[in-house]
């Protein structure tokens, strides 16, 4: 089996699951009781947060735990764009957001919103420039993702932040894909909201957390009515042992640049070496992605052919679809260019199998 679908989902991390399993089996009193229990699973709550907080320059008060970045976007997107309707109903957004993001803002414009889809350049990314020349007196909220999923493109969330700013609009990102990869200052970057999921980074699958400005006090509709969990913002009895989880695969997971950066370049020499033909769809990408055409149909087939060889064809999400992957048309690829592009997210070596059997298969 090659594994080399990272940006679809990640293994949980040894350590994190040892931490898990701790905590499953100590941990598993409702964090909001007030006895003994209740408030040990409470500190462990309490710790991820603060934990998390700092990493991104953020108040513990400021991390709502949800089940993942889907459900992350949709409380901010949804969340800010309800509380802040009379305001202005103009939403700027891009055409290469993820599939969820697309789908929040389509569902807002049958509540009356107007939302802008902003073209990325050909290699994936939305300028501040484009975000600045799409705002209306209407405009209320910009959602730009950081790093987009398919082809690991990064887009200058500084500084489409500081037009933000001087605009006074509230500012989300989906950093599910950069979170624990590239440096993330929520002040730095002005946001008003972020999401991000535990599953991209190590952690266990169903939970993540939306980054919440001043989430005391902010107007924010809640998506989840509860019982008065997390400042009435997102409601549940919260998974304190997937919290863990998500605590622990923050700290413990580590992102080598130099290194992926040498896994990268030794593969692209080894594919060149061998004579395989290819091309870039995306060349400045987050180091560990490479969103690649095979010009040889024989090596696409490979790839789509093998169940043992886990790559993704567009995103994981829309994989099994037969339409060309949006990302891709969106940078200019034709359909024909589309169908032959696979996105390969590695960690380590395997990339070399890769190509072993690619070349001794054709
Ligand atoms: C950029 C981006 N946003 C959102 C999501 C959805 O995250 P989750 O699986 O936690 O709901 C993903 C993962 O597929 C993603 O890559």
């Amino acid at each position: 089996m090659l594994y080399l679908d990272y940006l679809a989902s990640t293994p949980v991390l040894p350590n994190v699951l040892v931490e898990m399993d701790q905590a499953f089996k100590s941990c598993y009193a409702n964090p909001s009781s007030t006895h003994s229990l209740g408030l040990t699973a409470n500190e462990a709550v309490q710790a991820a947060k603060e934990y998390i907080a700092d990493k991104i320059g953020a108040y513990p008060s400021e991390i709502i735990f949800t089940s993942g970045a889907t459900e992350a976007n949709n409380l901010s997107i949804k969340g800010l764009a309800f509380a802040n309707q009379s305001k202005g109903r103009h939403i700027i957004t891009s055409a290469i957001e993820h599939k969820c993001v697309l789908n929040i803002c389509q569902f807002l414009e049958t509540k009356g919103f107007t939302v802008t889809y902003l073209q990325p350049t050909n290699q994936g990314i939305i300028t501040a420039e484009a975000v600045k020349n799409a705002i209306t007196n209407d405009t209320i909220l910009v959602s730009i993702m950081h790093v987009n999923n398919e082809l690991g493109s990064i887009s200058p969330v500084q500084e489409i932040g500081e037009v933000c700013y001087e605009h006074d609009i509230l500012f989300h990102s989906d950093a599910a894909q950069s979170f624990c990869k590239l440096d993330i200052d929520v002040i730095d970057m002005n946001l008003a909201a972020m999401s991000v999921s535990a599953h991209k980074f190590g952690g266990p699958k169903g939970i993540g957390f939306a980054y919440i400005r001043d989430a005391r006090t902010c107007e924010i509709e809640p998506v989840i009515h509860g019982a008065g969990q997390q400042l009435d913002i997102r409601g549940g009895t919260l998974p304190s042992p997937l919290i863990t989880g998500l605590h622990k695969a923050t700290e413990y997971f580590k992102f080598n640049h130099d290194e992926l950066l040498t896994i990268r370049k030794d593969f692209l020499a080894l594919l060149e070496s061998k004579g395989i033909q290819f091309k870039l769809n995306c060349e400045n990408s987050l180091v560990n992605v490479i969103n690649i055409q095979f010009l040889d149909e024989r090596v696409s087939n490979i790839l789509s052919d093998s169940l043992d060889i886990c790559v993704s064809k567009g995103s994981a999400c829309s994989s099994r679809e037969i339409k060309p992957s949006y990302v891709l048309t969106a940078i200019g690829l034709s359909i024909e260019e589309a169908r032959r592009s696979f996105r390969l997210s590695f960690y380590d070596e395997s990339l070399k199998i890769l190509v072993r059997i690619i070349s001794n298969d054709c």
